[in-house]
């Protein structure tokens, strides 16, 4: 952890967790969470350094980096929500751009809440101040890996673009845990890239780009998403939506 990572955990209280979930039971963690391994060395420059929001925190930025993808796959997780009134949503970790605030704006219709879990202070203390004008956003600083949320906790839960980033364990326990956190009948929603279609010249421009600065990514284009699920998630439960001709790709677990 930096120092401004450190300054700003501080500003996170272990002892009385954040109760903005309210209904979404939390057990506060006794320690704070540290930046995993995979997150400092392959990462610091895109998510700890204070100059990474400067480049990064752009929507046109962010849909670039997705071949103008952004808007057509944030729609995807929308439409994707079947939100009652008061509904309990979970975004596992920050993402850049618009996402969160077009997030929390969808959970509004429903007077429904939104938690954002990030392990870096440094990126919870940025989408604090970039939710700032939405009354039903809380914000948590916890390890995807292991998080502190009950069983059950969110009627949706959605990871966007983080599972390429981790490692296989890590990913397995990021998956294991959206599931756990989420109810009997909700949802888990996952985007995150696929191997593209052999037809789609994609395919050669993405692979030296995400071998070179992304090396967990290809996971994710060798094995399907429900490869990293546990054994006791069903076939049936689950449904995949493809974009791009298949470079991106929505996973959706009927919990
Ligand atoms: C969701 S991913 C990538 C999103 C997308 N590429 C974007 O444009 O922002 C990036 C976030 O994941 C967070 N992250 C990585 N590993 C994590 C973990 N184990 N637990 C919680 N957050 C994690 C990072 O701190 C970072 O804020």
């Amino acid at each position: 952890m930096n120092d401004d990572s450190r300054v700003l955990a501080e500003n996170y209280n272990y002892q009385t967790g954040d109760d903005a979930t309210q209904d979404a039971a939390q057990t506060v963690p006794i320690v704070p969470p540290s930046i995993p391994e995979y997150l400092q060395d392959t990462y610091w420059w895109a998510y700890l350094h204070p100059k990474s929001f400067w480049f990064f925190e752009r929507e046109w930025v962010v849909n670039l980096i997705l071949w103008g993808n952004m808007k057509k796959l944030t729609n995807a997780v929308l439409d994707e929500m079947d939100l009652r009134q008061q509904s309990s949503v979970l975004q596992v970790a920050c993402v850049y751009g618009d996402f969160s605030n077009r997030l929390a704006s969808h959970l509004a219709k429903t007077q429904s809440r939104l938690s954002v879990v990030d392990v870096a202070p440094i990126q919870l203390h940025n989408v604090e101040k970039k939710l700032d004008g939405h009354q039903n956003v809380s914000v948590h600083h916890q390890d995807s890996t292991s998080m502190s949320f009950a069983d059950d906790s969110f009627e949706e839960t959605v990871v966007f673009f983080l599972l390429h980033e981790q490692p296989e364990d890590a990913r397995r326990k990021t998956v294991a845990e959206a599931i756990r956190v989420t109810r009997p009948g909700g949802r888990v929603i996952f985007v995150d890239y696929h191997g593209p279609k052999q037809s789609n010249p994609m395919r050669y421009v993405m692979k030296p780009i995400l071998t070179m600065l992304e090396p967990y990514a290809m996971d994710l284009w060798h094995d399907e998403l429900p490869a990293f699920m546990p054994a006791d998630i069903d076939a049936e439960q689950i449904s995949s939506n493809f974009y791009f001709g298949g470079l991106y790709q929505k996973v959706v677990v009927n919990v």
